[in-house]
């Protein structure tokens, strides 16, 4: 017996079970059900035609005004949850159209909520879109101040919830942000609403077309002193922890496919329910490889989701969320 053959008995034949595309399916370990995909969208003030973004092909800047029927489009297509994204006119060293109770997100959420009751609203909380120099923060003598920012996203959590979101995600990476919003939420009576924090969101290069989008790079610097570096996995687990400490509710790994082996082991380590986001570089990569014939888009897609799912995510945040249950629509799935 070689050495490659000790243990395997000459009866195995894995292939059995792979013969027909009805087996096959029968013992998928992985499914992609439509119903965990949440879909990113870019709401602007005013009306008119929805504005594309050069780097995100197919995502488009939607008008506030024709967002509410957008939304049934998106219901039609088997969308289940948005993830909102405000990209403002006016931008201010404090990001005051953050807090407004009736601003951009606030007016979006009740637009939405009101042509399709049973979409989720999930609204992003952080203040880079709104302030003129790009920080996710408060500056103060050049730095960003942790715990007024922390402050002023409580503020808008509760101006989001208090318009009807679901579900508050802070994205700001400030320590604190998770327990200061649930607090404030709960003083407010807002106890239903949920938080899905961005415990685990590393430094990456691979924001750039959301920041096209969104117009919320900064101005000058960058986002190291509040975003994870890279190669560093216990601390973003250190990071899930102190989330999940502070009472958040579902714990997201962003970006997606490059943090698997982050997923993974927050999957073991953790009980609460886990969030893969494939970020805006991540859709861009294989949009422009498939645009160039490169890949088999669909295939390609679907095998990026099904990894994360394999790696341990309940829910996806993906840009692909629509047509991918477009698709499962229209195959009957
Ligand atoms: C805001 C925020 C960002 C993303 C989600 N929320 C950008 C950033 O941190 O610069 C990135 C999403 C994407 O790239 O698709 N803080
Ligand atoms: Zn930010």
């Amino acid at each position: 017996m070689s050495e490659a053959d000790r243990g395997v008995p000459a009866s195995l034949r894995l292939r059995r079970l792979r013969r027909t595309e009805e087996l096959r399916r029968s013992l998928s370990e992985t499914d992609l059900d439509p119903a965990r995909l949440v879909y990113p969208v870019f709401v602007r003030p005013g009306g008119g035609a929805p504005e594309p973004i050069e780097s995100l092909p197919g995502v488009e800047r939607h008008p506030l005004e024709s967002l509410g029927e957008r939304a049934r489009e998106w219901d039609r297509d088997g969308v289940r949850a948005v993830l909102l994204f405000g990209v403002p006119r006016v931008k201010d060293p404090e990001g005051s159209g953050a807090v407004d109770p009736d601003g951009l997100i606030p007016q979006a959420i009740r637009a939405i909520r009101h042509s399709v009751p049973t979409l989720r609203i999930v609204t992003d909380v952080c203040l880079c879109a709104y302030t003129d120099h790009g920080q996710c923060g408060l500056l103060r003598a050049g730095e960003v101040d942790n715990d007024a920012t922390v402050e002023r996203l409580a503020r808008m959590a509760l101006a989001h919830a208090r318009a009807g979101a679901d579900m508050v995600a802070p994205s700001a990476m400030m320590d604190h942000q998770v327990r200061e919003i649930r607090a404030a939420l709960d003083r407010a009576g807002q106890t239903a609403t949920a938080i899905l924090a961005y415990a685990a969101k590393f430094a990456s290069p691979l924001y750039g077309p959301f920041r096209e989008a969104a117009g919320s790079a900064p101005k000058s610097g960058d986002r190291r002193s509040y975003q994870l570096p890279i190669g560093n996995a216990r601390e973003a687990l250190r990071e899930m922890a102190a989330d999940a400490a502070e009472g958040a509710d579902l714990l997201m790994v962003k970006p997606a496919l490059p943090y698997l082996d982050i997923l993974a082991r927050a999957r073991r380590r953790f009980d609460l329910p886990l969030v893969a986001y494939q970020v805006s570089g991540e859709y861009a990569m294989l949009r422009a490889a498939a645009a160039r014939g490169w890949i088999d888009e669909a295939a390609a897609i679907d095998e990026s989701l099904i990894a994360m799912r394999r790696a341990g995510a309940d829910w996806i945040i993906t840009y692909f969320a629509r047509e991918v249950a477009a698709r499962a629509r229209r195959e009957g799935r």
